[in-house]
């Protein structure tokens, strides 16, 4: 096997989980996602989810990585030899490219809005105007299709040049700026009139707002947004050093990616009220909504401009942990050098991403499942691939996973005490993720 390198700093290692993590999941599909299951109560189950399933799911893939130093394949080989675990690496490459498909294509317009930014058309519309600009873009063919092969171009030459670290460090600096410049705009937000209603909206838990539904949609969003069950922390882990504390890594991450999504929603929703929008608008919610924002403000101009720079760098940094888990896998599985393994999982990545893209005009009639192809990448992405194989995340480290093993990276072989952490993780992964997830599953196929 190749020789792997690790990262220099533990600064460093979390900062690119953190990267991966933080995303256009945290600041696009968050708030959309809590604006079509009714704010507040879909909020509370998704806080939930990320502490009773997601952190310990993150501590699984960190556990499952460092202990072997090697991708989910050949780390299932040597955690259970003789075993067929290991098939589950395929439903995880299969679930990277799905989410690959969809995401490139929102990346595509956080391009075309930087761009439109720069030229200074952010600016002077009303927030209806705003919505016609965003439908203009995505019923172009040629816009879509063309900045989303743009950013998918960009992310494959990042990887191609083997940049992707230079990247991930200069992310280290573009994220806490991106965290202060969510601040600023949180402040701009809940100083329009009208603003209580959007906070009200957002932290008043109204249960009778929230479906069975959108309790999966809460699941699944916490998935995506923390990056889990698809193994792509799996390989991070496998570059961590063998004395950081994996338990804190994976609170820190965890928390400062829930921290990011709530920011963006006290940032979006007291100006969806504020500028009476619709908070059910679904994917296109953020895009009518922040130009407002920007135009209210001193310097509206560069404030746009930074900030759709920072979400692009923070959504680069999210696409490149996503195509390094088909990427190392080619490599290390099936000796590919690493420009082939980029090329294949570059065309792989193109043609669904294009066939996402064109599902907003030229395809815009292909129903899958009852969705746009679009819309069923999406929702297979998060509510199925990632809930599922946060589930077998669980089940494997909770009930197989030698419990030796776990102890030892929780303690870093009895160097650090893990007396609370270790039977919290325990118990999450054995019972609370499990039987939550195959409630929902049951209840929602109807079954129960
Ligand atoms: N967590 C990223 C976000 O919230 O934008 C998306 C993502 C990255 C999902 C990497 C899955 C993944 F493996």
């Amino acid at each position: 096997m190749a020789k792997r390198a690790g990262f220099a700093t533990r600064l460093g290692a979390i900062a690119a989980a953190v990267g991966s993590a933080v995303g256009l999941g945290n600041i696009w599909r968050f708030p959309y996602e809590a604006g079509a299951n009714g704010g507040g109560a879909f909020i509370l189950v998704y806080i939930g989810c990320i502490i009773v399933m997601g952190i310990p799911v993150i501590l699984s893939e960190f556990i499952i990585g460092r202990s072997t130093h090697s991708n989910m394949k050949s780390a299932l080989r040597q955690l259970s030899p003789g075993k067929k675990y290991y098939l589950f690496t395929y439903l995880c490459i299969l679930g990277s490219f799905v989410v690959i498909g969809f995401y490139s294509v929102v990346c595509g317009w956080i391009i075309e809005y930087l761009y439109q930014a720069a030229l200074g058309n952010l600016h002077g519309h009303t927030p209806q105007e705003y919505e016609a600009i965003f439908m203009g873009l995505v019923s172009n063919p040629w816009r879509c299709v063309g900045w989303t092969v743009i950013f998918l171009i960009l992310n494959f030459l990042v990887m191609s040049r083997g940049i992707h670290k230079g990247i991930e460090r200069v992310a280290s600096i573009m994220m806490p700026l991106l965290f202060v410049i969510l601040i600023v705009f949180c402040v701009n937000s809940l100083l329009l009139p009208g603003a209580s209603k959007g906070l009200e909206f957002l932290f008043y838990p109204d249960f009778s707002e929230l479906t069975m539904r959108g309790v999966l949609d809460a699941f699944g969003q916490a998935f995506l947004s923390l990056s889990i069950g698809i193994s792509c922390l799996v390989t991070y882990g496998s570059y961590f050093k063998d004395d950081t504390s994996l338990s804190m890594d994976a609170a820190t991450v965890g928390v400062l990616d829930t921290l990011v999504a709530i920011l963006s929603g006290v940032m979006i929703f007291p100006a969806v009220f504020s500028f009476g929008l619709e908070p059910t608008a679904g994917p296109r919610l953020i895009f009518e909504v922040l130009p407002s924002i920007f135009q209210q403000m001193t310097g509206g101009y560069i404030w746009a401009l930074l900030f759709f720079l920072l979400v692009f760098f923070a959504s680069l940094t999210s696409t490149i942990s996503l195509s390094e888990i088909p990427i190392t896998f080619l490599i290390e599985e099936h000796k590919l050098s690493r420009r082939v393994a980029i090329l294949w999982t570059a065309l792989l990545s193109l043609i669904l991403a294009v066939l996402a893209a064109l599902s907003f005009n030229v395809l815009d009639d292909v129903v899958l499942f009852g969705k746009s192809i679009f819309d069923a990448m999406d929702y297979a992405a998060s509510n199925i691939f990632m809930l599922i194989g946060g589930l077998f995340t669980a089940v494997y480290v909770g009930w197989i996973l030698d419990r030796k093993v776990v102890h030892d990276q929780l303690t870093n072989g009895g160097r650090l005490k893990a007396t609370v952490v270790e039977p919290y993780l325990i118990f999450c992964l054995r019972y609370v993720a499990p039987v939550s997830i195959i409630f929902i599953f049951l209840y929602l196929t109807g079954i129960i």
